[in-house]
C-alpha cells in the first residue's frame, strides 16, 4: 500500500491537534502534578508529613487552589489516577477546579519502569495492557491529554540500542492508542542528569533518543500535530566538573531538538529534571529567546521545578496553605514569562523580580 491505513477521521485529528494547541498557547507551559504514591512519599517525607490519601488530598489543594493569576500561566495539569477522583475541602472536584479555569486536564497512564532483560541494568516502561479501556474511561472522566515516562542513563555503555529502540517502540505504540480516544499523548523519553558526561555528550545521546523515538511515531502512524514531546533540557551531568552557560545549554537543547524533532509536532514542553526552580527557570528562557529558528512552541512541564518553594512552605500545615499557594503562583508566573523568553534572575537585586528588559520588536 503506497499510503498509511487510515486510522484517524478529520473530526479526529482536528479535535488532538486543538487540544495540544491549547496546552502550549502563548505563555503557558504544563504543571506536572502526576506523582505517583511513591514519588509523593519521597516528597512528603522532605517535609516530615507522613504520605496518606488524605494528605496527598490535601497538599494537592494546596496547587488547584490557586487563584486566576494561573489561567494564563498554564495550559495544562497532569493528574495521577487517585487524584482524578478526589475533591477540595468544600467538595469540588479537583478535575472540575481545573477545568473551571480554562485548563486542560491531563492523566500519567504509564505503570512506571521495569527492567529490560538483556540490558545492564537499563528499563522500560510498562502500561500498555489495558491502556485502550483505561484511555476511553478517563477520556469520560475528563482528561483530554495524558504522559507516558521513559528513562534512560548515560554511562559507557548506556543508553543500548535495545534500550533506545524498545522505549521508542512503547512509547509510539502509547501514544497511537491514546489518539484512537481524543486523548493527546505527551511523549517522555527523559534522559537522567546523573553521571560526569559533558554538555556534547548529552546533546548526542538527546539527539540518538530523539531520532529513534520520531522514526516508532512514523512507523506507528501517530499524528504528530495532535502531540507534544516531553524531553530533558540538554544539559551536563551532575558530576561534570565543566560548567556551561545557560545560553550554551540552550544551544545544545535547540540544535538537538532541530536535528531530529519534525516541525509538525506541536509542542515541547520540557522536565524539569531535578534542577532547581531558578535553574530550570533560566534555562528555560535562554531556550525561547535561542537565535534559531523553532517550529515548536517551547515551553515547561514541570514537577519539582514549578514545586519545591510551594512544598517547603506548606509543611502539612493548613496554616500555611495560602502562603504556599502563592509560592506556586510565583513560581508558575515566572516560568510563564520563561517561556517566552522573558525572564532573567532577580540576583543583582534589580527589584523586578525576574522580568528582563525585555521588548518585543523595540524599535528606538
Ligand atoms: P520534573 O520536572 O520534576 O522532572 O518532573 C516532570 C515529570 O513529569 C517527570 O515525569
Amino acid at each position: 500500500m503506497s499510503h498509511q491505513f487510515a486510522t484517524l477521521t478529520a473530526e479526529q485529528r482536528k479535535e488532538l491537534h486543538e487540544i495540544a494547541l491549547r496546552i502550549v498557547a502563548p505563555g503557558k507551559g504544563i504543571l506536572a502534578a502526576d506523582e505517583s504514591v511513591g514519588s509523593m512519599g519521597k516528597r512528603l517525607n522532605q517535609i516530615g508529613v507522613e504520605n496518606t490519601e488524605e494528605n496527598r488530598r490535601l497538599y494537592r489543594q494546596v496547587l488547584f487552589t490557586a487563584d486566576d493569576r494561573i489561567n494564563s500561566c498554564i495550559g495544562g495539569v497532569i493528574f495521577f489516577h487517585e487524584t482524578l477522583y478526589q475533591s477540595s475541602d468544600d467538595g469540588v472536584p479537583f478535575v472540575k477546579l481545573i477545568k473551571d479555569k480554562g485548563i486542560t486536564v491531563g492523566i500519567k497512564v504509564d505503570k512506571g519502569v521495569v527492567p529490560l532483560p538483556g540490558t545492564n541494568g537499563e528499563t522500560t516502561t510498562q502500561g500498555l495492557d489495558g491502556l485502550s479501556e483505561r484511555c476511553a474511561q478517563y477520556k469520560k472522566d475528563g482528561a483530554d491529554f495524558a504522559k507516558w515516562r521513559c528513562v534512560m542513563r548515560i554511562n559507557e555503555s548506556t543508553p543500548s540500542q535495545l534500550c533506545i529502540t524498545e522505549n521508542a517502540r512503547v512509547m509510539a505504540r502509547y501514544a497511537s492508542v491514546c489518539q484512537q480516544h481524543g486523548i493527546v499523548p505527551i511523549v517522555e523519553p527523559e534522559i537522567l542528569p546523573d553521571g560526569d558526561h559533558d554538555l556534547k555528550r548529552c546533546q548526542f545521546v538527546t539527539e540518538q533518543v530523539l531520532s529513534a523515538v520520531y522514526k516508532a511515531m512514523f512507523d506507528h502512524h501517530v499524528y504528530l500535530e495532535g502531540t507534544l514531546l516531553k524531553p530533558n533540557m540538554v544539559t551536563p551531568g551532575h558530576a561534570c566538573l565543566t560548567k556551561y552557560s545557560a545560553e550554551e545549554v540552550a544551544m545544545a537543547t535547540v540544535t538537538a531538538l532541530r536535528r531530529t524533532v519534525p516541525p509538525a509536532v506541536t509542542g515541547v514542553t520540557f522536565l524539569s529534571g531535578g534542577q532547581s526552580e531558578e535553574e530550570a527557570s533560566l534555562n528555560l528562557s535562554a531556550i525561547s529567546s535561542c537565535p534559531l529558528v523553532k517550529p515548536w512552541s517551547l515551553t515547561f512541564s514541570f514537577g519539582r521545578a514549578l514545586q519545591a518553594s510551594a512544598l517547603k512552605a506548606w509543611r502539612g500545615n493548613r496554616e500555611n496553605q495560602r502562603a504556599a499557594t502563592e509560592e506556586f503562583i510565583k513560581r508558575a508566573e515566572i516560568n510563564s514569562l520563561a517561556s517566552q523568553g522573558k525572564y532573567c534572575s532577580d540576583e543583582e537585586g534589580s527589584g523586578t523580580t525576574g522580568l528582563c528588559h525585555y521588548l518585543s520588536s523595540y524599535a528606538y
